[in-house]
């Protein structure tokens, strides 16, 4: 807990707390239709098939978790932040809705579930809190808690910045590079440059966590 504590302190996540009472607020109306429509691709991409179990990393306040768990009942919905203030919210939301979300506070490079728990792990617009030792810590628990198959779904600010605002949120380290997700293994099968909010870009991922097949000797007639 001492270590969350710490952890939370740092850069950006002081910053997203401070937005929270205008946070979902600030989205809906504010980003409008390119809000409506940057969260649905997410969730299309995920391409989610029954009673699958999913991971929001990052969830802040839970709007993504939140329509998922809506709209796919029979999934099992996990949602996970660092800041206790954001999951505070996204439980309230549940709550109120009457959704089955199990929210917990803590972070993404030190995952709380087993090997192989979860089917899809779904990232947005939060590895820029992350410097770059923290990213791959990030994704390596991503690719550990996939199940062999399992998908990873990421939208996340791009390195191709214009505008101040996300050069300083897409500044160097602080983007996701598809050279994360090969060196933990998992496998890019869509990629897709596409808005956010406000002109900010942001690159839609699918990566996969291959299934390992088998070392030859053990695929090998033992008579
Ligand atoms: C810009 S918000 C995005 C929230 C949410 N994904 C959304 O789409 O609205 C980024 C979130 O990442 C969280 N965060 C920062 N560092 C984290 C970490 N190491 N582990 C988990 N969450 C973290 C922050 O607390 C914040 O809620």
């Amino acid at each position: 807990m001492c270590w969350i504590r710490s952890q939370y302190r740092h850069r950006f996540t002081d910053f997203t707390d401070v937005l929270i009472p205008v946070y979902n607020w600030g989205f809906r109306v504010l980003g409008g239709h390119k809000h409506e429509a940057f969260r649905q691709r997410v969730i299309e991409l995920a391409e989610l098939r029954g009673d699958e179990r999913v991971l929001d990393a990052g969830c802040g306040t839970g709007l993504t978790t939140l329509h998922i768990a809506a709209r796919h009942p029979d999934c099992v919905m996990h949602g996970i932040d660092l800041s206790p203030k954001m999951i505070e919210v996204a439980e309230k939301g549940a709550e109120k809705q009457g959704l089955a979300v199990d929210f917990r506070v803590g972070s993404i490079t030190d995952l709380p579930y087993p090997d192989a728990d979860l089917d899809v792990v779904l990232t947005n617009i939060m590895f820029h809190h992350l410097d770059l030792v923290e990213k791959r810590q990030a994704v390596a628990e991503i690719a550990r808690v996939l199940k062999p198959g399992g998908r990873y779904i990421s939208a996340e600010f791009g390195p191709r910045a214009r505008n101040p605002l996300e050069r300083r949120l897409a500044k160097g380290d602080y983007t996701l590079y598809p050279s994360h997700l090969t060196e933990a293994d998992l496998t890019i099968c869509h990629e897709e440059l596409s808005f956010f909010v406000w002109g900010l870009k942001v690159y839609h991922r699918v990566a996969v966590k291959l299934a390992k097949s088998p070392p030859e000797f053990l695929e090998e007639d033992p008579l």
